[in-house]
């Protein structure tokens, strides 16, 4: 198993140098260069992250990497190769019967705590369909469990006070660019409780920086939901939530790297009061309807947060805009709980 598992690691590293030479090599690496550089990165940033290129064809790697039967099974193993279905449903083993899963694709190393590269995503030069392509889970790649930019993040840095999480690999890439190499990012799944986990063994302080549109939207709320149980005191987590139509590569590359960690400094809203914003959409709370709808929404979520003084101070929030005592709130809560 362990050994298993060290053959992958020096496969996917393998792989990382092939599509690192391809972008320098290949006869359609022109292109490739280009899109870089019109999405503003430049040849230091590229190989800080190991950026490469798959290119187009059906076999490039496995012309590269697999020489034999048994080595086309392992790039499989690894998901860098895919097994072909014959007609009849039946799969046969042997080299000819796989094809590259990465084709034609600006190719972004992911990897783990220890630098290990693990999987790849993979970005389409044009609007093309799927825009990424990410390595599927293997024995060594559990997308649930791992943060893309995490290893370059702490290359960069001495001491990581904060993780600044992103939803893609150009905001990674694009805050590095712009001197900001404390961005992370989840692989194209919500950010959830293992990401957090994750994040806040690494720095104690984290901030979403999400999209302006719904799905950028949504995720801070998944997040927030996520993060609650994790808050112990001494932790500190903020949201950014970007004006519509933005994401933090196209700010960056607009406002620059200082203004931007200026706009992070200065308008990102702590938990406490990006919770108590959302729950309070479309809620009056001058009304006593409003305020009962706020306990019974709130109570549960804070119900959440483990004790401390965080906790406390919380609950304190709560029972100030609600206008209900502790003991009323509990009530409200325990009664809540059981109708879930
Ligand atoms: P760029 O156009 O390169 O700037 O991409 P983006 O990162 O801004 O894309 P978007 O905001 O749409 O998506 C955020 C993240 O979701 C991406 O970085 C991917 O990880 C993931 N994602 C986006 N599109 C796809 C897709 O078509 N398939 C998969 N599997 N993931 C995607
Ligand atoms: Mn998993
Ligand atoms: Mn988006
Ligand atoms: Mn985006
Ligand atoms: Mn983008």
């Amino acid at each position: 198993r362990q050994r298993e598992s060290q053959s992958l690691y020096q496969l996917t590293e393998k792989a990382v140098d092939f599509y690192r030479q391809q972008l320098s090599s290949h006869p359609s690496a022109g292109r490739a260069v280009a899109y870089l550089r019109q999405r503003g990165l430049s040849g230091e940033i590229a190989r800080d992250f190991a950026i490469g290129l798959a290119p187009p064809g059906w076999d490039n790697l496995l012309n590269a990497l697999a020489d034999t039967a048994e080595k086309a099974d392992q790039l499989e193993l690894a998901g860098l190769a895919i097994r072909r279905q014959d007609s009849d449903g039946q799969t046969k083993p042997g080299r000819r019967h796989h094809y590259d899963r990465f084709r034609d694709r600006i190719m972004f190393p992911i990897r783990d705590q220890r630098g290990r590269a693990i999987a790849f995503g993979g970005r389409v030069l044009g609007d093309e369909k799927p825009k990424y392509l990410n390595s599927p889970e293997t024995p060594i790649f559990h997308k649930s469990r791992e943060l893309y930019g995490l290893w370059e993040a702490r290359q960069a840095n001495r001491e990581l006070k904060r993780l600044i999480v992103v939803e893609g690999y150009m905001d990674v890439v694009a805050l590095a660019q712009h001197g900001i190499r404390c961005a992370v990012a989840t692989l194209g799944t919500a950010c959830g409780e293992e990401h957090i986990q994750l994040a806040f063994r690494h720095a104690a302080e984290i901030v979403f920086c999400f999209d302006g549109d719904k799905a950028g939207r949504s995720a801070a709320h998944r997040a927030l939901e996520a993060a609650l149980p994790q808050m112990q005191d001494g932790r500190s987590l903020r949201f950014l939530l970007l004006p519509e139509g933005e994401d933090p590569d196209t700010l960056v590359r607009q406002v620059g790297g200082e203004r931007f960690e200026q706009l992070l400094d200065e308008q990102a809203r702590p938990l406490e009061d990006f919770l108590f914003d959302l729950l309070g959409e479309g809620i009056n709370l001058q009304t006593m309807d409003g305020r009962a709808r706020l306990s019974k929404l709130a109570g549960p979520l804070l119900d959440q947060l483990p004790d401390g003084v965080y906790r406390q101070l919380m609950f304190q929030q709560l029972a100030a805009r609600t206008g209900l005592d502790r003991a009323t709130l509990e009530e409200v809560i325990s009664a809540e709980l059981a109708r879930s």
